[in-house]
């Protein structure tokens, strides 16, 4: 092999060396942001538990893969019995910063505990820096057992 030879061979294994260094980037970025184990409809708990009159808390836990190690991630979501029709239920993520709101009964709003963000009912902007409505979530009643639709894409799970 000439000189020629030896540097394009040299090279076009420095190009592919490259180019698996990136992959293994991408992939470990890729993973380091998490990915959620649980997908799709989930059960939470008995619809008879719902109140009609409140939202109520959930935290839920669920498995999700950060980097090279699975973790249990909460998630607070907000549900009120709506018989007869499914429940409303709300992802307890504060679309500013991602804080947990709480549900104020005496105010009827969600309640932002970092910088005064606030809610309707409807999940709605009413005061503050957030920027969009809370997350609501799709339900379902099926028996006795209430589920939800995990969001695909799950901003801010606390
Ligand atoms: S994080 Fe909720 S208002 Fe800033």
């Amino acid at each position: 092999m000439d000189r020629r030879g030896a540097l394009a061979t040299i090279l076009a294994l420095l190009v592919g060396l490259g180019g698996s260094i990136t992959g293994l980037i991408a992939a470990f970025i890729s993973n380091a942001f998490g990915r959620p184990r649980a997908k799709g409809w989930i059960k939470v708990g008995k619809a008879e538990d719902l109140s009609p009159d409140t939202f109520g808390r959930i935290v839920l836990t669920l498995e999700h893969r950060h980097a090279w190690m699975d973790a249990s991630v909460p998630m607070t979501i907000f549900v009120k019995d709506m018989y007869p029709k499914d429940p409303i239920a709300y992802l307890g993520t504060c679309s500013h910063l991602g804080c947990t709101v709480a549900w104020k009964d005496k105010s009827k709003l969600f309640e932002c505990p970092c910088h005064g963000g606030k809610y309707n009912a409807k999940g709605e902007v009413v005061d503050g820096p957030p920027p969009r409505p809370l997350t609501q979530l799709k339900t379902r009643i099926k028996g006795e057992d209430f589920f939800i639709l995990l969001p695909e894409k799950r901003e801010g799970m606390a």
